[in-house]
């Protein structure tokens, strides 16, 4: 088996390592435009084999395609990370040109591949590759919902002082800070969070979640990339080991939730065909709200993009 991952950036060296690291598969590929660097992301990588003690192989190419064919996951990470100041939606023109190019590459070479988007902004990202590569939806979405429920998790296990392990959560919505942490559906190894934690502060840590993007990034000067490389290699893992995960994901919602004709983070159960079924939850009154401002704001952003694609063809 053969996994690809496109961009050697931070985030996509970092995916490729934890895949290499659980050993998913027998050959991990990592292209890059920039000449040598993923030959020499993946050179330094494949060194730590024999002191992780795994046996992927794990090789770089500089923008050769060829060499991805036959992949039956790939994860797309391509694009420029954010700076401070900017928002994920600030992204869209550059990043949509270099996802439609990097999935017509994939496609061409992989028909049958799963595709993992991590480019932002997310969720329109994933669109677009889902227009490129005209392949079943089920086959094209996006990472996104379970670096923010990493993010709500981490943040509640410190509060609490209990083992991030045994934390629960979902989470609905666009990869921005209008995505919806869902606090009913959130549990510790069973319990119920809002008996274990007060109103206000669990309030504090969802505004925290939704924001913890844009907290590293003015951090560290650029977009994290350790929990979204190692968010991503889970979602190869479920499909490859075909484990019937229910993870948050941005998938292609029609009628689902009331929705239709968007990308947008739901509830998914991942396995071997990529997304095996959409879960919608029974939601309340606010809940609903809170999920069709979310998906008003990635609709603005998904319009920019169909308009800037008419503009080009008109
Ligand atoms: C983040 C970027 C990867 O949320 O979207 O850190």
């Amino acid at each position: 088996m053969k996994i690809t991952v496109i961009g050697a950036g931070n985030v996509g060296a970092t995916c490729a390592n934890v895949i290499a690291e659980k050993e998913l598969a027998n050959e991990v590929v990592l292209i890059d435009i920039k000449d040598g660097l993923s030959e020499g992301k993946s050179l330094d990588m494949w060194q730590t084999a024999p002191i992780n003690l795994y046996d992927s192989r794990i090789v770089g190419y500089t923008n050769d395609y060829s060499k991805t064919a036959g992949s039956s996951v790939v994860v797309i990470t391509s694009g420029l990370p954010r700076k401070p100041g900017m928002s994920r939606d600030d992204l869209i023109a550059t990043n949509a040109g270099i996802v439609k190019s990097v999935t017509d590459n994939v496609i061409a070479h992989s028909p049958d591949a799963i595709i993992i988007v991590v480019s932002n902004p997310l969720d329109v990202m994933t669109y677009v590759a889902y227009l490129t590569a005209k392949v079943d939806s089920r086959k094209v979405f996006g990472m996104a919902g379970i670096l923010d429920t990493a993010r709500y998790r981490a943040f509640l296990a410190e509060a609490l002082n209990v083992s991030p392990k045994d934390i629960q959560a979902m989470l609905l919505g666009g990869h921005g800070d209008t995505m919806v942490p869902l606090p009913r559906y959130t549990t510790v190894s069973g319990i119920p969070v809002t008996e274990l934690i007060d109103a206000d502060k669990l309030d504090a840590i969802i505004e925290r979640t939704k924001k913890g993007g844009g907290e590293l990034v003015n951090l560290m000067g650029t977009s994290a990339w350790y929990a979204p490389g190692a968010a991503a290699a889970q979602m190869v893992e479920a499909i490859v080991r075909d484990q019937k995960r229910i993870f948050p994901c941005c998938a292609l919602l029609n009628g689902e939730y009331g929705l239709n004709n968007i990308y947008l983070g739901v509830p998914v159960k991942l396995g071997k065909n990529g997304i095996e079924q959409i879960i919608e939850l029974q939601l309340n009154a606010d809940e609903k709200k809170l999920l069709t401002e979310s998906a008003a704001a990635v609709k603005e952003v998904m319009d920019v993009y169909d308009a800037m694609v008419n503009s080009a063809t008109a």
